[in-house]
């Protein structure tokens, strides 16, 4: 039976790739709808690239819900330098029109709470945390019916990637991811934490994405169409040949525990001052809390790609190259 998630995202390159992926996985993934929150992109502009991507899916079936516009307290400062002008890798796809998707009415949190006081659904979090924290705010028993909540974000022994210690989607809401961890200890449920530590050893490199061409020209192309921004930005910043997939390793790891390896332990954000939005990882157990978190710090990179290939592929052999082609 496929386990029903809502996504909660900021699309986005990655983001787009982990949607991708996780319809790709119908045995073991059911996407129950998809919303959007302020993040690398405006929240509209990340709503319009949810679509196109369900659009070249040919999902248009699921639900998107516009969700918060700006973080909790803080300015927004969306992440357009990394994903490009159109939030897509300025890949300027075209708009999904109103003929082709009818907007839902409600929001991404009404959304969250209607479900969860039907049933316990899990959510794969890709972005900052605004609209989980907001559904805290409004209904922290609906909170507390979510199954699971898997969340790419913050770092442990990784720098990070808005600061030295801090990773984007925590940095950009640490208020909101503060109040996310902080729920997560007061109900005593673990978060998963798929921070930088693992999600910087996913390299889409050229020559993956030359496989993957091969392979399926079509969703290879399309791959190609929103990442090439992001091989550029990658070039610049770090002289790396290639992109960082951060959010489809969440995705991926929803559904195959042992992809990941880390440790239990409790975890608070920093929420001002120069360490804002980093992940206070208490591994040495100071406190002497219960943990509210599984940090991850190990991951099979080449079975992360076994994976994405023959789901995203729909390959039905495992391909015999990416042994090489991982290295
Ligand atoms: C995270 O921030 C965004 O740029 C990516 O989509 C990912 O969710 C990585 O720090
Ligand atoms: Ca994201």
């Amino acid at each position: 039976m496929p386990q029903k998630v809502i996504i909660d995202t900021d699309p986005g390159i990655d983001d787009s790739l982990a949607i991708m992926l996780a319809l790709s996985m119908p045995e073991e993934i059911e996407v129950a709808g998809i919303t959007i929150a302020a993040g690398n992109a405006p929240v509209e502009m990340g709503y319009g690239n949810a679509l196109k991507v369900l659009k070249f899916m040919d999902r248009l079936d699921v639900p998107v819900f516009m969700g918060a516009d700006r973080p909790l307290k803080r300015d927004f400062v969306n992440a357009l330098d990394t994903h490009g002008a159109d939030g897509l890798g300025e890949s300027f796809l075209p708009e999904v029109s109103e003929e082709e998707y009818e907007r839902q009415e409600m929001n991404a949190v009404q959304f969250m709470q209607e479900t969860l006081q039907r049933e316990a659904v899990s959510v794969i979090a890709l972005g900052p945390l605004t609209n989980l924290a907001m559904l805290i705010e409004k209904d922290p028993c609906a909170f507390g019916s979510i199954r699971e909540i898997v969340s790419m974000g913050g770092s442990f022994r990784s720098h990070g990637n808005c600061s030295p210690v801090a990773e984007y989607n925590y940095w950009c809401d640490p208020d909101a991811a503060a109040i996310v961890y902080r729920e997560m200890d007061r109900i005593g449920k673990m978060i998963h934490m798929v921070g930088l530590d693992v999600t910087r050893r996913i390299v889409l490199t050229p020559d993956l994405l030359d496989y993957m061409k091969r392979l399926d020209p079509r969703t290879g192309d399309f791959t190609q169409k929103i990442t090439k921004f992001y091989f550029d930005f990658h070039w610049e910043w770090e002289h790396l040949i290639g992109c960082v997939i951060n959010d489809p390793l969440a995705v991926a790891y929803f559904a195959r525990r042992d992809l990941c390896r880390g440790f239990e332990s409790y975890v608070q954000i920093e929420t001002q001052g120069i360490s804002i939005g980093q992940t206070v990882v208490d591994s040495m157990h100071f406190y002497r809390h219960t943990p509210n978190a599984v940090v991850l710090t190990e991951v099979d990179t080449m079975r992360f790609f076994r994976t994405f290939f023959t789901c995203l592929l729909q390959m039905e052999e495992e391909p015999d190259l990416l042994a090489d082609l991982c290295r």
